[in-house]
């Protein structure tokens, strides 16, 4: 009889190649679309039908015709692909991927700050948790928020979270007062304005550009402050030939595939440790993604009434940013 610590045996002793061709067997008999996020290892973003921001992957959710739905990412992203399809059945190659940003925000928390600000409004990041999402009335990300807010009156009192540095930026450049909440990315938090210059300094005719999870010492020195895709597309259309990349570096394998002539520096941490990694992403190997598929487990799945109160906010967004 084989025991699954037999088949985990089996697969760990297979290369990269035999994995990448098992899981496109696997794709087309279970009928799955393998969603991964730009920040996963180059591995799994090769294997993936679709690459994008939180944004993107949150649209790819919403609109396919498949019957499964593998999620190469952070437990909020494949939690937030089940409220959207509660009929499908998302796994996640590791659910113990999780997102320190969006666990630094408990529910009884934030409906305690809600409380005492019953005026105000709550757009909350899309990395934030089911239950942080039902507290909420819309929902975004860092290539939509902007967006979003300039739709809201200019009176109406926001509550922003769980990220104070892209709340910290969208307050700056839309000139307008929101109730943060005090959570941060500690991947895009690492950085700072010291080894930034240091960097720009090595590399004078390299541009910088940042993710606004990025601490704002770090923005004043961005020639462009966008989401991961924002930075992708920006470096393709740039004529700068080098870029110094303050976010997660698993979006230079990306950068690097669609422009082969440029060159793409991961922003340091500091000197000894040049790369500001996010682990949790990382969690996804290829070998978890074949036996996710492969054992139709682990299975994500969503209380029915929380997620009927974390689809509203959802929904919105996508309303909003059509
Ligand atoms: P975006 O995908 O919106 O750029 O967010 C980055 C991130 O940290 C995802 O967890
Ligand atoms: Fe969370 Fe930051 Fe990792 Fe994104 S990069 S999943 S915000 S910890």
């Amino acid at each position: 009889m084989t025991t699954p610590y037999d088949i985990q045996a089996e697969v760990a002793s297979l290369s990269t190649e035999e994995l990448l061709s098992r899981v496109q067997v696997l794709k087309k008999e279970m009928n799955a679309l393998i969603l991964a996020h730009y920040y996963t290892l180059p591995e799994i973003q090769q294997v993936a039908d679709i690459v994008g921001d939180s944004l993107a992957l949150a649209r790819a959710a919403e609109k396919n015709s498949a019957d499964v739905i593998v999620f190469a990412g952070v437990y909020f992203m494949a939690e937030t692909a089940k409220i959207i399809n509660p009929g499908k059945l998302v796994l996640m190659p590791d659910p113990g991927a999780g997102c320190p940003l969006a666990d630094s925000c408990p529910e009884d928390e934030f409906r305690a700050f809600r409380a005492e600000h019953p005026d105000a409004i709550a757009i909350t990041y899309i990395n934030s948790t089911a239950a942080i999402k039902a507290l909420s009335d819309i929902t975004c990300t860092s290539s939509n928020a902007e967006h979003i807010i300039r739709q809201i009156p200019p009176e109406q009192k926001i509550i922003f979270g769980p990220d104070r540095n892209l709340g910290g930026w969208l307050m700056k450049k839309l000139n307008r007062e929101m109730l943060l909440w005090q959570g941060f990315c500690y991947v895009h938090d690492a950085f700072s304005e010291v080894y930034m210059i240091q960097a720009s300094a090595m590399y004078p005719s390299a541009e910088l550009i940042a993710h606004p999870e990025c601490r704002e010492e770090v923005l004043r020195h961005a020639s462009f402050v966008g989401s991961t895709a924002a930075l992708l597309d920006y470096t393709v259309k740039s004529p700068s030939k080098s870029f110094i990349v303050a976010t997660e570096p698993g979006i230079l394998y990306e950068m690097e595939r669609r422009s082969p002539g440029k060159l793409f520096i991961p922003a340091p941490k500091d000197p000894a440790n040049p790369r500001s990694v996010c682990k949790q992403m990382k969690q996804n190997s290829l070998d978890k993604l074949y036996l996710a598929m492969l054992n139709r487990s682990p299975e994500i799945t969503v209380d029915a009434n929380l997620r009927e109160e974390a689809l509203k906010p959802i929904r919105r967004m996508l309303e909003m940013s059509a």
